[in-house]
């Protein structure tokens, strides 16, 4: 049984991981801790605990930070609805999370674990920053930590060059690409490339008739117009599954390449940017295995295992 602690910015897509996770008969959730980003931080509490409430399987939510380390919070809640979940009145509020700070539980979780836990980030890399900077050491302590995030070989999301999750928090993600930390990045082109579900897919989808098929489908009616009209996709795209399906089911990632990745905090133009060396000009040893291809079949079959029953 592997271990897994979920770091998350809950809105729709995240949402959707979160079922794939939670439904995943070989996985051990240990926690899932909730960090601003796509919503404001209790937003993401709420819809976290909804989720979990949704899958009937009892896995522990905390509160993490409420803001980026230097820098006020932009939220995407134009991409995914003020509530994060497609604004279709969900009864997203009154659920309480456990009391503890996601940070002490993301140090007391790979400490009571040494080499077992896969940290898995779907949101802005602050919590995970935090911890490290309090205990450098975890670094060598995970088995591996899976972070959606950055773009490996393609455009950004939030500006030309940057994906949302490292835009957000620039410095936090420094801290985590430079900690040492045995990383796969799934960038945002593997989203658009291999997770982006066109009406037919999508109809597939939620014709497996469960409340869970509906739930995913259903939180996406945001997402799916941003992406069509902002995005340029031919419908909604799931960063947050497709890189959670490469956690619980690494095969997944067809290709990958071993990179030194940078991540830009300053400039004009290019806050947030994952600097890929792909031609090893820098010389610096790769610190990052970056995905950058992936079996959408394999990710297909996963998702609709989870949302079988
Ligand atoms: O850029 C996509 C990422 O930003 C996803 O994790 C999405 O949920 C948002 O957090
Ligand atoms: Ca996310």
């Amino acid at each position: 049984m592997r271990r897994f602690l979920i770091d998350i910015d809950t809105a729709s897509d995240d949402a959707v991981a979160l079922v794939m996770a939670l439904k995943h008969p070989d996985v051990q959730i240990e926690a899932i801790t909730v960090v601003a980003g796509n919503v404001p931080l209790e937003q993401g509490v709420q819809n976290a605990l909804h989720t979990v409430e949704l899958t009937g399987v009892d896995v522990p939510v905390y509160r993490g930070l409420a803001a980026p380390l230097f820098r006020p919070l932009e939220t995407a809640q134009t991409v995914h609805g003020q509530d994060g979940m497609g604004d279709i009145n969900l009864p997203l509020y009154g659920r309480t999370p456990a009391p503890e700070h996601a940070t002490d539980v993301i140090l007391e979780t790979v400490n009571r674990y040494p080499g077992e836990i896969t940290l898995v980030t779907l949101g802005p890399l602050t919590n995970v920053a935090m911890a490290l900077l309090r205990e450098p050491a975890i670094a060598g302590m995970v088995r591996d930590c899976v972070i959606m995030g950055g773009t490996g070989q393609g455009y950004g999301n939030v500006t030309p060059v940057a994906e949302f999750n490292i835009w957000v928090d620039p410095e936090a993600a420094r801290i985590v690409f430079e900690s040492g930390m045995p990383i796969t990045m799934v960038g945002w082109d593997v989203s658009y490339t291999y997770a982006t579900f066109g009406p037919d897919e999508t109809d597939r989808l939620r014709a497996i008739g469960t409340p869970l098929a509906e739930f995913c489908v259903d939180i996406q009616a945001t997402l799916t117009t941003f992406a069509m009209e902002s995005s340029g996709l031919e419908g909604f795209d799931l960063p947050d599954p497709i890189t959670m399906a490469i956690a619980l089911e690494p095969g997944i990632a067809t290709a990958t390449k071993r990179r030194f990745v940078a991540v830009e905090t300053g400039g004009d133009w290019c806050r947030g940017q994952t600097v890929v060396d792909h031609l090893g000009v820098t010389g610096r040893e790769p610190n990052v295995t970056v995905v950058v291809e992936a079996d959408r079949e394999r990710f297909l079959g996963l998702l609709h295992e989870a949302v079988a029953d």
